[in-house]
């Protein structure tokens, strides 16, 4: 009787006793004409033939003969009519036939989930209906007026799917639905209501109505002028669940009023904006209200404080601002009045506020809710202590990060016996947390105190009550010791306690602990070594991220490493990694592997062929040596950085197989020979976004070929001995000569897949600054530049530079260039950097330099130049000494004034890039102190993609460096 269980009406009970005694030993035999009228429906119906076919019970041979007894086929046990056909997800189509009209008992019709495509008119002639429900079929056009007809319907559910998001029913004629006087549920899915402004009138209407669910729907603004005479309430109307509709803003302040009875209002994800209305003080039978992820803004409205029978509130994700306080509105008493004192809401359970900006501290009213079971504050500016939770004993989730909370942990945490998630990340608290903070907790699974001041006293042999599965403390002081009451936590999958003080070693048990674990973060501690026995998870089954990086393990990397996905070992002092590369293993999953920033010496191993799967490889800064491996270049790698280091050789030409490689360092070491010309014929030229021969030994000319690279967004070649022209085909870097307006990535991100989860890495990289290298990485996808600076480069820079509208930054300093600046400069207005000093460069400078107003530096220094400096106020303000060593440059701000020139007005007072229109700056400098290697802009998070920003940072990094 599978296709009956799918139906929920509570008639069907009934029915399904009536279908399961027709397919048993019922002596019920159907009807012959509506036989024939089902075997003449399923003649119709096309079947996915890939599928169990349900129908094959459906013959007119003498042993399955009684249609009563067919699959999904119920018969009233009386008259032997057929009143029931329940097909549920049996994959049919394509049209409903019209046969079904012999079928004149037919009282339950249910096709949801199959594939017809069209409501046929003729569904209205079967009176007698009172449940049909066509919901999840593809269905489009107009749905039937005739369905008013069927005015026994108590349930209607009618629309499209998921799977065709642009297959809809329209209505452009509503009125008939309030002829369905015994409608008590309505479900429209994927409905235009094109230009039917009746629409909510009319469902006000329906006289029994008591569940509206109306999702993705078109709702057109409603005209108001026709309500006037017509401002009854449903009383009927207990549930209206309309998420993620289009409906007109005008129309929300109705649906608030629409019924007297209203239990349940969803109006989530539809766009909602401005402040909410008071009315819902009105509404005092309301238990559930789902406001979440619209646009609300102003303060939480005070009648909801009348709403004494509430039972769940969300409201996430808006712009609430203002504080709690309005949550109780203080005038207001429900009846049950307690010795508190005050109002209570015994009711209340689930309280979601998160990402909002609320502010001010959490009341005590908060305890007017002494049945709060999630308690959801999380991303708003909350300040103050967190309140006694004593009142709160039925609490098991509460979430309360990213604020700005403050004091130490009250003690009565510790109470909360039903507490299984804690989370308070992120906010300024600081004390100490102690065994009485987490005594009784014997239910959490969730424990997330992170990124605050908070310090752990917990002694060596503390036996916890909770077996966690998240426990994160990052940041909080919970060393010395590695915290050895981890070795009772058996199911932990995530554990985060980076940067807590802990030195010591990695004890021999914690392989115990790892073994369950999917996230490992043990970085930004004093950790020196690991019990030789220790080893990460191994089972292959899950994503494994270990980050180690930023300790002072030394000594051979484990080979037992090579069970992680991603594995950060950078900043420590590992020396040996060739037998953790080498070693023949059964399996290697390893996509990520940093060991940047290390000891690792000798000559690079060449055993990269069992570590296929690598996308990202960081061996940068080690004193590694001899040649780059050939077999580098069989992996799929996204990044390859081996900068710094001392190898030497050509680039391996197996690297031109890479499909996939993006960003390619390899500055700083001792490479040689010609920049080999199959970097720009190979795929690399559509991938490569950055590359960096930087500080080489590479020589002869730049290869036209270069000029394929369309995704360059980073070219440094400078500190080689390079010579020849700048090829003129630079323009095709099709990357620096897009306008983009904002369509850019900030940061440069590989992603990538193991087991269906999908990682992602923000690639860093150094870039120079006035002669200071600075790591980027939120905003290296913002950053385009061009360094060629001390080679030997002759001839002209090429007129196509100033095509290359997008750069940021263009180094040349330090060649032999000769002839003009390009005339054309100043089209490249995205500008902060130029640096031209060092060469042979003659004539004027181009006016149009003084047409960039970004430029934060510039140094045209010894060079040939002459003439006036160009007057702007951008150019008057560099130090005379980036305009000296020229053949006769004048004018500000160098002292000697051009000869001619009688009319010249005196250096502007302006001092150039007025500071104060600069953003504000401190959020630049929050990170400063962890230092640059760091990566600061990890500590500011996300970056608003504004050219402001841009500007911005350029200027924070003129201020730092001078
Ligand atoms: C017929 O079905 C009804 C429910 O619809 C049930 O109450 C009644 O007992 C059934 N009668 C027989 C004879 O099975
Ligand atoms: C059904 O409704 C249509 C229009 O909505 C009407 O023209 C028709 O007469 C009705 N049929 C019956 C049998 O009531
Ligand atoms: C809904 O119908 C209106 C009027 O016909 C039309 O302009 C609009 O594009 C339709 N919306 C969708 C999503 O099809
Ligand atoms: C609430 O109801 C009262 C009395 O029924 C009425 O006067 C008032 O206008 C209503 N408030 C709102 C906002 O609808």
């Amino acid at each position: 009787m599978r296709a009956i269980s799918v139906v929920s009406m509570i008639l069907l009970v009934a029915i399904d006793v009536l279908v399961g005694q027709g397919s048993s030993y019922s002596p019920v035999q159907c009807i012959e004409s509506e036989k024939q009228a089902l075997l003449s429906f399923k003649q119709s119906l096309v079947v996915n033939q890939y599928l169990y076919n349900p129908l094959s019970s459906w013959t007119s041979n003498s042993s399955q003969g009684d249609c009563c007894s067919w699959e999904g086929i119920g018969c009233d046990n009386k008259t032997n009519h057929v009143i029931v056909i329940d097909l549920v997800k049996w994959g049919l189509g394509s049209d409903i036939s019209s046969s079904l009209l012999e079928l004149k008992d037919l009282e339950h019709l249910n096709l949801q989930g199959n594939n017809f495509i069209r409501i046929p008119n003729f569904i209205g002639s079967l009176t007698r209906l009172t449940y049909l429900n066509l919901e999840t079929n593809p269905l489009s056009g107009a749905i039937p007026s005739q369905l008013g007809n069927l005015t026994s319907l108590s349930f209607l559910a009618l629309g499209g799917t998921i799977l065709h998001p642009n297959t809809i029913l329209t209505v452009t004629d509503f009125r008939w639905i309030s002829r369905l006087s015994s409608l008590q549920k309505l479900r429209l899915v994927f409905v235009n209501f094109t230009t039917t402004s009746e629409w909510f009138q009319t469902i006000k209407t329906i006289p029994s109505l008591e569940e509206l669910y109306l999702y993705r729907c078109q709702l057109p603004e409603v005209d108001t002028s026709s309500l006037s005479h017509d401002m009854n309430l449903s009383n009927s109307l207990k549930s209206i669940i309309m998420s993620s509709n289009t409906i007109h803003p005008s129309s929300i302040p109705l649906l608030f009023n629409i019924s007297s009875n209203l239990v349940d209002l969803d109006l989530g994800d539809n766009q909602i904006r401005g402040p909410l209305p008071n009315s819902f003080g009105n509404m005092t039978s309301l238990e559930n209200i789902k406001l979440q992820d619209n646009q609300i803004e102003g303060e939480i409205p005070k009648s909801f404080g009348s709403l004494c029978n509430l039972r769940s509130l969300y409201l996430s994700n808006n712009n609430l601002s203002g504080t709690l306080d309005n949550l109780i509105g203080s005038q207001v008493s429900c009846s049950d009045q307690n010795q508190l004192g005050g109002p209570v809401f015994p009711a209340l359970e689930e309280l979601y506020l998160n990402d909002n900006l609320l502010e001010g501290p959490l009341p005590n009213s908060l305890r007017w809710f002494p049945n709060l079971v999630v308690l959801d504050l999380h991303n708003n500016l909350l300040t103050g202590p967190l309140p006694d939770l004593s009142p709160f004993s039925s609490l098991e989730r509460l979430f309360a990060s990213n604020n700005k909370l403050d004091g130490s942990l009250p003690e009565s945490i510790g109470q909360f016996h039903n507490l299984t998630a804690f989370d308070v990340s992120s906010n300024s608290f600081s004390g100490v947390v102690s065994e009485t903070h987490l005594m009784n907790l014997s239910n959490l699974e969730q424990l997330d105190l992170s990124f605050n001041s908070l310090k752990l006293n917990l002694s060596s042999n503390w036996g916890p009550p909770f077996q966690l599965v998240t426990l994160k403390l990052a940041s909080c002081t919970t060393g010395p010791q590695f915290p050895n009451w981890l070795q009772t936590q058996s199911q932990l999958v995530s554990l985060d306690i980076s940067n807590s003080n802990i030195s010591g070693v990695i004890p021999y048990w914690f392989s115990t602990v790892s073994s369950t674990l999917e996230y490992l973060n043990l970085s930004f501690n004093h950790l020196s070594g690991m019990d030789p026995n220790f080893s990460l998870r191994s089972d292959y089954i899950s994503f494994y991220v270990v980050d180690m990086s930023y300790n002072q393990f030394r000594g051979a990397l484990p080979p037992s490493f090579s069970s992680a996905v991603e594995l950060y070992l950078s900043n420590n002092m590992f020396t040996g990694f060739k037998r953790f590369l080498c070693t023949p293993k059964e399996k290697v999953i390893v996509l990520v592997l940093d060991l940047s920033d290390n000891l690792l010496s000798g000559t690079m191993p060449d055993c990269w062929l069992q570590w296929r799967g690598l996308v990202i490889l960081n061996l940068e800064n080690n004193n590694l040596s001899g040649i780059i491996p050939s077999s580098l270049g069989s992996l799929d790698l996204q990044t390859l950085r081996l900068r710094n280091n001392s190898l030497s050789g050509n680039l391996p030409s197996s690297l031109n197989g890479s499909s996939e490689l993006l960003l390619l360092d390899v500055g700083h070491n001792s490479l040689n020979g010609e920049i080999p010309s199959w970097i720009g014929e190979s795929r690399l030229a559509y991938t490569l976004k950055l590359l960096s021969l930087k500080s080489n030994d590479f020589y002869g000319s730049i290869p036209s070929n270069l000029c394929h690279l369309n995704s360059i967004q980073i070219l440094d070649l400078s500190l080689n001995n390079l010579t020849g022209v700048i090829p003129s085909c630079i323009n095709n870097f099709t990357s620096m000569a897009r306008e983009t307006d904002g369509a850019d990535h900030e940061t440069i991100t590989t992603t990538y897949y193991y087991l269906r989860t999908q990682g992602t890495y923000e690639n860093d990289a150094m870039v120079m600054w006035k002669g200071l290298e600075y790591k980027y990485d939120k905003i290296l996808g913002l950053l385009r530049l061009i360094d060629l600076s001390s080679n030997r480069l002759t001839g002209q820079i090429p007129a196509e530079l100033a095509n290359l509208v997008e750069l940021v930054q263009v180094n040349l300093s330090r060649n032999h260039l000769s002839g003009l600046i390009p005339e054309k400069i100043g089209q490249l207005r995205q500008l902060q950097s130029l640096d031209l000093s060092n060469n042979q460069l003659s004539n004027k400078i181009p006016v149009g330099l003084a047409q960039i107003s970004s430029l934060a530096y510039l140094d045209l220094s010894n060079n040939k130049l002459w003439g006036e400096i160009p007057t702007s106020t951008q150019l008057q303000t560099f130090n005379a000494s980036e305009y000296a060593g020229n053949l006769g440059l004048c004018g500000p701000p160098l002292t000697s004034t051009c000869p001619e020139d009688k009319t010249f007005s005196g250096p502007s007072n302006s001092s150039g890039g007025n500071e104060s229109e600069w953003l504000d700056m401190s959020w630049f400098n929050i990170g400063i102190g962890v230092g640059f290697v760091v990566g600061f802009w990890g500590v500011c998070g996300t970056l608003a993609l504004k050219t402001s920003w841009r500007e911005a940072y350029f200027r924070f990094l003129n201020n730092l460096a001078w």
